[in-house]
């Protein structure tokens, strides 16, 4: 094989290079490696997983990609990751994620995921950053701007509406077309256009019944007509269905390989004239681009890897993805000589990663049980409390129990971690319940019988109910860490790092709660997502329900003050606004300060509140800054389904400043002009629209509101104060023409109608 990092001279573009060649490219040689085309000093390149560390399989591993890796830092998870809502340190370990790629010669990391988190019953949430679009977006741009400036590449994934694993390489996502854009494609688009992906893969599943794989609306119209992306599409491993289709309608690279099989189809096709050669050179030439990016970038990071100092990084970014939930009476920090029980299997042994393609072999792993050790100067007695193990006899759960309790009774202070089994979360499957298993909720309540001061610890990938949350005094919520989870949670117990984490998605009381609830995961092949806009936060809003944690909650062992927020549009439609945060604590912290916008007048129907913008503000005791943040006007539109087309409403918004979605700290009013729409006039348009026409509007108004004065006998149906002119608004204007031909001594007539129709449509002199 080519090695990747060779400086041969590559043709300047696919001309040279025979249609056999051509088609050759465009399906991997192997599981990871794309086809060099030699006779052309074409090499091949390397591509592996991703996302929150590098899974390189050793040389001469196995060929179905699932064999031993290289050790690699496993930094935290997405789904930890993204709680800290820090885009200079998402994009520092970024950095960090493109220096192991670079040293390891791999051209393209296959991160990050950043699909929306639609259930918390997706086996695979573990991967993604958040419930909302914004989030996802802005931090997704973030790490593939870090991973990108070491000289690799990375790949956006999974391309798009693949928001469950249940039936992923069929089901079909059947999503409306303003949630597939403002909840489903946003975030997407929002890397795209920011960041540049050198890749992106699309998913397994079919959107309203087309495969991602062979979409053109997907993976032309919008994603490089629209959004500018000039990349490479790369399939999901073994996400092509029908490999010509998929390549004209813009899926470059099957991976991974076909041994051969697609290649001699593409050929074929362009043989017979069924598949036009211009489209293969297309693919072939981004290819060759892609090779080209990568040579360039080969090499820009020597080895060997710093160990040390990327496990350093990954105890600060574990550290500052830890959320604290709840922290009564200052339960935490713990004091350093506090006699302790840890408790809990996890302690000792973490679960830190989520299992499927993203598992990491790290460079080593911290338990928590040794951090605190270290930290700590009084006594920590340690129990297992319960096995992680599928199947444990009633008398050994009874004793590991036993054993805890004792511990608890014993100590001033119970540190109690709980969590998921990692069998029960996984790339490939879902969960069927959110529950804890039911040996530890029965633990923790016979801990509590001996000791309420108890912490609770928790380790899971995607959220679980709290039905303990109103007994413990402190719950930090823990998620998986990476390989320096350990350290970091010692850090967090004991106040070394005070914690400053928020929730990217939303804990629910109850399963039956969600969103997604009553249409997850489908049946037949086909998922409808019914809750429409309504995903996360903006479903419980929307309903006014209650929920344990709401999305962007998070406590810090100090206190942060808010003064009044100042709002406006600058010269490019963007809003500014400007608010004073003041660290009213005695402790150095950082607050996630948030930014949500409604239009509470506005015609188009919407969440109550949505995240438009954040900042994560590190504040000295006592300290106060001015914090500006800037939310775009592309973010402030909806999908007009109409036209096709984004549109900014005009109107009053509401510019909320919050420390979370249900803590609203100052609220200030803007007026955003909207974008002009006209719609084209027919006869199905209703009167309330024509009257609302800029042309036409006026004149059909005034001669409603005579037709309604002259006709007779109108109040008998008419109670006083109904204004008739309203019941007609939703009239459609051809049938409201035949009816008042009639009634009208033929001054209306369905002629008439036309005439004004094509008044209206007629092109506007400037
Ligand atoms: C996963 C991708 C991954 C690929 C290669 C697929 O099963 O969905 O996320 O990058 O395998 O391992």
């Amino acid at each position: 094989m080519t090695d990747t990092t060779t400086t041969a001279v590559l043709p300047a573009s696919v001309t040279d290079l025979t249609l056999e060649e051509k088609a050759s490219l465009t399906s991997g040689a192997s599981f990871w490696y794309t086809k060099p085309v030699e006779r052309a000093g074409i090499p091949s390149i390397m591509v592996t997983d991703g996302p929150h560390g590098l899974r390189k399989q050793r040389e001469g591993g196995d060929h179905l990609g699932i064999g031993d890796s290289v050790p690699a830092t496993c930094f935290p998870p997405a789904v930890g990751l993204g709680s800290s809502w820090d885009v200079e340190l998402v994009q520092r370990v970024g950095e960090a994620l493109g220096t192991e790629t670079s040293i390891e010669k791999v051209a393209v990391l296959l991160g990050p995921g950043i699909n929306i988190k639609r259930s918390p019953l997706c086996g695979r949430n573990f991967e993604y950053l958040s419930e909302d679009p914004i989030v996802s977006g802005v931090l997704g741009a973030a790490l593939v701007r870090g991973i990108q400036s070491k000289g690799v590449g990375t790949s956006l994934k999974h391309f798009a509406a693949n928001n469950q694993e249940d039936d992923r390489m069929r089901s079909s996502s059947d999503v409306d077309a303003r949630p597939l854009r403002e909840i489903y494609l946003r975030g997407f688009q929002r890397v795209v256009e920011d960041a540049q992906p050198w890749t992106v893969m699309c998913s397994y599943n079919r959107i309203n019944g087309v495969y991602a794989s062979e979409d053109p609306w997907l993976l032309t119209s919008v994603l490089r007509d629209e959004w500018g992306f000039d990349g490479v599409v790369v399939s999901d491993w073994g996400a092509v269905n029908e490999r010509v289709p998929g390549l004209a309608a813009g899926m470059d690279l099957e991976m991974p390989s076909s041994n051969g099989v697609t290649d001699a189809q593409i050929v074929a096709a362009v043989q017979d004239g069924s598949l036009d050669e211009s489209v293969v050179d297309a693919a072939a030439g981004r290819i060759l681009d892609l090779v080209r990016k990568a040579q360039a970038g080969a090499g820009a990071v020597e080895g060997p890897l710093d160990v040390d100092a990327h496990h350093g990084l990954a105890r600060e970014a574990a550290g500052r993805s830890i959320v604290l939930l709840k922290n009564d009476d200052g339960a935490l920090p713990l004091a350093r000589d506090a006699r302790i029980a840890v408790l809990g299997e996890f302690a000792a042994k973490p679960r830190y990663q989520g299992a499927g393609s993203s598992m990491i072999n790290p460079t080593r792993v911290d338990s928590a049980l040794d951090e605190i050790r270290a930290l700590a100067a009084g006594d920590v007695a340690y129990a297992q409390g319960f096995s992680v193990a599928p199947h444990v006899e009633p008398e050994q759960t009874a004793s590991l129990r036993d054993e805890a309790v004792a511990a608890a009774s014993a100590a001033e202070v119970a540190v109690v971690f709980l969590g998921l089994p990692a069998r029960l979360e996984s790339e490939g499957y879902d969960r069927t319940d959110i529950d804890l298993p039911a040996e530890q909720l029965a633990l923790l309540d016979a801990v509590l019988e001996v000791n309420p001061i108890v912490v609770v610890v928790l380790s899971n990938g995607g959220v679980v109910a709290l039905p303990f949350a109103d007994r413990v005094p402190a719950i930090l919520e823990g998620w998986l860490l990476g390989q320096a989870g350990g350290g970091a949670t010692a850090d967090v117990l004991f106040g070394v790092v005070n914690p400053s984490a928020k929730l990217t998605e939303t804990i629910p009381r109850r399963l039956e709660d969600t969103p997604a609830f009553l249409d997850f995961p489908g049946e037949f092949s086909h998922v409808r997502y019914g809750e429409g806009l309504f995903v996360g936060y903006r479903w419980y809003d929307a309903r006014r329900m209650d929920v344990a944690y709401p999305f962007g909650h998070g406590l810090s062992y100090t206190t942060f003050a808010y003064g009044d927020a100042a709002a406006s549009v600058n010269a490019d439609g963007d809003l500014e606004v400007l608010v004073a945060v003041t660290n009213t604590g005695d402790r150095a912290g950082r607050e996630v300060v948030q930014v949500y916008t409604s239009v509470p007048e506005g015609k188009i129907h919407r969440p109550a509140r949505e995240l438009k913008a954040f900042a994560s503000v590190a504040l000295e005791p006592g300290e106060t800054r001015e914090v500006a943040l800037t939310v775009r006007r592309s973010d402030l539109a909806y999908w007009d389904i109409r036209l096709d087309a984004w549109v900014v409403e005009g109107g009053e918004y509401v510019v909320d400043v919050a420390a979370s979605s249900r803590d609203i700290r100052s609220s200030v009013t803007v007026a955003v002009d909207g974008d002009p729409i006209v719609l084209p006039l027919s006869r199905t348009s209703s009167i309330g629209e024509v009257m609302a026409h800029p042309v036409v509007g006026q004149m059909v108004q005034a001669a409603i509101a005579q037709m309604m004065g002259g006709m007779e006998g109108v109040e008998a149906i008419m109670p006083e104060g109904v204004d008739a002119s309203k019941m007609m608004e939703s009239f459609p204007i051809g049938r409201a023409g035949m009816f008042a031909a009639g009634d009208s001594n033929g001054a209306i007539n369905p002629e008439m109608i036309d005439g004004l129709i094509a008044m209206a449509n007629a092109p506007q002199q400037q």
